[in-house]
């Protein structure tokens, strides 16, 4: 992967203390989740009827949206017993600073 298109999203320390953000990059509403020590980004208007992702909550690792609880893996965007994806987008961490690619990733269920 080039590092060509890392934008700078947020800081580290506002992501570890909310465990979720809703950040603006490159025009894509993008929803951050911290997730043990891992961040990951989805878009942030779910695949289903576009609530927001960052309105709801996270069980067990899973992302559930607020709308009506689909639960969708932060990593790849599967959502459980679903044939829907959400997007994902590549994330790093620097220096306390979090970066996302604006790329989305759209995963398939064989993918
Ligand atoms: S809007 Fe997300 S599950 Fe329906």
């Amino acid at each position: 992967m080039t590092t060509d298109h890392w934008v700078e999203a947020a800081a580290l320390a506002d992501v570890r203390r909310r465990r979720r953000l809703a950040v603006t990059v490159a025009g894509r509403h993008i929803a951050l989740f911290l997730v043990g020590e891992t961040v990951y980004a989805l878009d942030d208007l779910c695949v289903h009827k576009q609530r927001r992702l960052t309105k709801g909550t996270l069980l067990y690792g899973r992302v559930i949206c607020p709308g009506h609880q689909w639960k969708i893996d932060p990593e790849t965007g599967r959502v459980e017993d679903r044939e829907e994806c959400q997007p994902t987008y590549a994330v790093r961490v620097d220096g306390g600073t979090v970066y996302v690619d604006p790329r989305p990733r759209v995963p398939t269920k064989e993918s």
